[in-house]
């Protein structure tokens, strides 16, 4: 079976291109505008079988008919393409509603002249329910105004999805919503790669660690939680990656057209400074910090009720916080070749 993933170069793509290619031929789609070339070397060097790379910009419907054309015998789509920098979105609010909309809409057009069966998956974000009203978050919290363009494609995106499966009896699809990705495969030939300064904690935190940046800055230390910082639900790349495999099993087995959303958190809440401690004693490593003032649009906290994943997926995460620290510190070095 020939599977799609879309920005599969990419950070989150290209660790599950690594767990989907012990099964699946993939073909991956990206226009490199946020990821580098060197990226499809390192995936291959440890992919279960050779990974085809398509370079295509999928805002352009031509490439993308060219895409399904060439590659017509695609039965399972991951789309991970996307700009995804909330601060970004804000600020050129146009490239993001015409990138993440576009490139979705070009792909479903290519899905609705088919008429053969698509299982297609969509990487969504715990983003789309903005100040959550209950914790944990479960699937039932409603969807809120988002507080950025970047969250806002993400809620079109979804309700795309859901319209088309509704109108496409040959399409199954899921809208996995993730909370916070950390850390890297445990080869430490791929993870997070952020072109420029990192606007999320642990890359930041890794980077300055290696001596690339300043110390790190605490975005608020007054937030209505036991220590004063936020809380997120930190998950491991690879646990991700996992989830979006039983996703797509999950519509194999599906006989009729269905269109779901799935919580993919690890259902606990880590403050930042509760990582700032794990980071120091599963690394041995220490970092600077000072508290700053607080960053726009962060809200206290959020962490997700996973048990519908857990249940219907048959999937957990398997790494505890420690080890995808680790991880994450791991491919720093590796990748900066630190000793
Ligand atoms: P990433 O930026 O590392 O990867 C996205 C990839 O998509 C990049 O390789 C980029 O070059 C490619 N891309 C973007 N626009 C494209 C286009 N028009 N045509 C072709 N390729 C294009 O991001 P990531 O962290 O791997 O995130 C993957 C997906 O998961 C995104 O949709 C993101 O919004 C979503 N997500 C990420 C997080 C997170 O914290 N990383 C959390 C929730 C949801
Ligand atoms: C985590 C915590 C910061 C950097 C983002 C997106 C969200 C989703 C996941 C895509 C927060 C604090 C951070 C720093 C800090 N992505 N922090 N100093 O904001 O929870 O979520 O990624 O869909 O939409 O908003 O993640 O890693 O940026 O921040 O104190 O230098 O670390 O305030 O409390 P966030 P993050």
């Amino acid at each position: 079976m020939k599977v799609l993933v879309t920005g599969g170069l990419g950070y989150i793509g290209s660790h599950t291109c690594v767990e989907l290619s012990k099964k699946y031929s993939v073909v991956i789609a990206d226009n490199l505008i946020n990821s580098k070339i060197e990226v499809l070397e390192r995936l291959n060097s440890i992919a279960h079988s050779k990974v085809i790379f398509e370079k295509i910009d999928l805002r352009n419907k031509k490439e993308v008919a060219f895409l399904f054309e060439k590659h017509g015998d695609i039965s399972g789509i991951i789309h991970f393409a996307a700009l995804k920098a909330v601060g970004e979105s804000v600020e050129k609010p146009l490239l993001y509603y015409e990138n993440n909309i576009n490139s979705l809409l070009n792909i479903l057009e290519q899905v609705q002249q088919r008429n053969s069966k698509i299982n297609f998956i969509f990487s969504s974000s715990c983003t789309v329910y903005g100040q959550p009203i209950k914790l944990p978050i479960t699937e039932e919290e409603p969807v809120k105004k988002a507080f950025s363009p970047y969250g806002e494609t993400k809620q079109i995106c979804e309700n795309i999805l859901s319209a088309s499966s509704k109108l496409n009896k040959y399409l199954r699809s899921i809208s996995l919503r993730y909370f916070n990705p950390i850390g890297a495969h445990e080869s430490a030939m791929i993870g997070e790669l952020p072109l420029g300064k990192p606007q999320n904690l642990i890359p930041y935190i890794t980077q300055s660690v290696a001596g690339v940046r300043e110390k790190l800055t605490i975005f608020g230390d007054d937030y209505d939680t036991p220590d004063g910082t936020c809380i997120r639900d930190y998950i491991h790349v690879t646990d991700l990656a996992d989830a979006h495999i039983k996703a797509l099993e999950y519509l194999i087995e599906k006989e009729f057209s269905t269109n779901e959303v799935f919580n993919i958190g690890t259902g606990k809440g880590t403050s930042v400074l509760e990582i700032i401690n794990a980071f120091e004693s599963s690394t041995g490593k220490k970092i600077s910090y000072k508290i700053g003032k607080r960053r726009k649009g962060d809200v206290d906290a959020t962490y997700a009720d996973n048990k519908k994943a857990l249940k219907s997926l048959s999937w957990s995460p398997k790494y505890s916080l420690e080890q995808a620290l680790e991880s994450a510190w791991n491919w720093e070095k590796n990748y900066r070749k630190i000793k």
